[in-house]
């Protein structure tokens, strides 16, 4: 079954058919789902979707752009959200620099704050990073990520910087962009990393891949991904399907995975 790491189904495009969409996942052979955290909030509403749903997990932690939310106080309840036992990482988490606002320095600040708390967790990070490949990259360095793990999502940089992220023990996440047209540099990157580092998400209900691209997206539409890469690198869809399920497995439901960076 199609092991899903990043989905946003607590979003508001939800809202009239949220319970009716999850309770058809894994007819359709959708047989895990990280739903990923984006505020304190989304958070919150995550952990709520994980408890309700055996087959769903969470993330939890704060995106660039909503670092602006974070206070001590704050910080120290989403500690606690980590320590829930469905909470399989904590994210998302990252720089953004496609937008101004909050300043650059308080996305560096909680990003490092967060990479902190998931080393202190002991559980896997999930990296959000938009027009910053330098400075997440020093960063990750910095904080000596590889010892922490976890994955590179939504994977929007070059072929090159992708081998580097795999070096650093670092999975990466293809979604709907590869289908694209213009998708042709997420395309040699999948061509470039081995199948074993490479993640299946969504990021749903946003990027839906062709043939549906522009409308609100779900994870019923990861066949057209899986589809993608297998054809990009000359596999089937049955192996694709099932290298990226023990990918994501090992990343988030396994102790070892956690710190396979080592
Ligand atoms: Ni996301």
């Amino acid at each position: 079954m199609i092991f899903e790491t990043h989905a946003h189904y607590d979003d508001e495009a939800f809202d009239d058919d949220r319970d009716l969409l999850l309770s058809t996942m894994q007819e359709n052979d959708i047989g895990w789902i990280v739903n990923v955290g984006a505020s304190l909030k989304s958070t919150a509403a995550s952990i709520r979707l994980a408890e309700k749903y055996p087959f769903v997990y969470a993330a939890a932690g704060v995106h660039p752009s909503e670092t602006a939310e974070l206070n001590e106080e704050n910080f120290a309840q989403l500690r606690v959200h980590c320590l829930h036992e469905k909470v399989v990482a904590v994210g998302e988490i990252g720089l953004d620099y496609y937008w101004d606002e909050p300043d650059h320095e308080i996305q560096k600040l909680w990003f490092a704050r967060q990479l902190e708390l998931a080393r202190a967790v002991n559980k896997p990070v999930i990296i959000h990073s938009r027009d910053a490949a330098k400075d997440t990259y020093d960063l990750l360095t910095a904080h000596r990520a590889e010892e922490i793990g976890g994955v590179i999502h939504c994977f929007s940089y070059s072929a090159e910087m992708a081998q580097a992220y795999v070096k650093m023990g670092f999975y990466i996440g293809v979604g709907g962009v590869v289908t694209f047209k213009n998708g042709k540099k997420l395309k040699e990157v999948v061509e470039a990393v081995p199948i074993d580092r490479i993640l299946l998400e969504t990021d749903s209900p946003y990027l839906a891949p062709e043939p549906n691209r522009g409308r609100r997206n779900s994870s019923l539409n990861i066949p057209y991904i899986a589809q993608q890469i297998a054809g990009i690198r000359g596999m089937s869809y049955e192996e694709v399907v099932s290298a990226t399920q023990q990918n994501a497995a090992r990343l988030y439901l396994s102790e070892k995975g956690r710190r396979e960076g080592e």
